[in-house]
């Protein structure tokens, strides 16, 4: 992408958007009322709002490397705070990505700085389900499972947090795991149950 592109592309978006609807900017800059917050890989290939349908407004997002929720992670804790406490979203989601470079680096030896302490969470994802994965033979798909697996870890880590655990007993929300094959270009739904999942949790992490 050529950086001198981006302002002329962005004049014809804005003419674009115009066209449909003359008011479209003048109504965004009301403010914000997003049903989803979207928690996702900082992965180019992987775009959020374009691969869901989502238009602007519709999607509160928190990109990182490999989707994680690390519960000392300030900028993920204060995301999931205020989507859930103020924007009072209806779901959350936590969209992995088959090939995920951060989930790779994780199943490596190697030494990658100030990544380590990051990429330790995906280790420690792998640590909790060493049984289960050591008995995938095959790398490619003991990769993608822990791709699955990762999502599912932190989906809990979304559930573990005082904001949502208080949002369930106030309202509705649902927390999902998704994953998005890059090959395939296909959205798959783990179908983690939601409620079950609370319950289990909350026997150790409840807060309320
Ligand atoms: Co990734």
């Amino acid at each position: 992408m050529d950086i001198k592109q981006i302002f002329e592309n962005n004049k014809t978006w804005v003419k674009q958007k115009l066209n449909l609807d003359p008011d479209f900017f003048r109504n965004l800059s009301k403010g914000q009322n997003p049903e989803i917050l979207y928690i996702g890989c900082s992965d180019s290939r992987v775009t959020a709002e374009e691969l869901m349908g989502g238009a602007p407004g519709d999607i509160f997002v928190h990109r990182n490397i490999a989707n994680m929720v690390p519960n000392t992670d300030l900028s993920s804790m204060s995301v999931i705070d205020y989507a859930v406490t103020h924007l009072k979203v209806k779901h959350v989601v936590v969209c992995g990505h088959y090939y995920c470079g951060g989930v790779k680096a994780a199943m490596e030896s190697a030494d990658l700085g100030i990544l380590n302490p990051w990429l330790r969470n995906v280790r420690d994802v792998y640590r909790l389900h060493q049984d289960e994965l050591n008995k995938i033979e095959d790398e490619e798909q003991r990769y993608k499972r822990l791709v699955e697996l990762n999502v599912q870890e932190q989906c809990a880590n979304v559930i573990k947090t005082a904001a949502v655990q208080k949002a369930t007993k106030d309202r509705d929300i649902t927390v999902h795991g998704w994953v998005w094959d890059i090959r395939s270009g296909k959205l798959i739904d783990l179908n983690i149950d939601f409620r079950k999942e609370l319950e289990h949790i909350m026997e150790i992490y409840h807060l309320y």
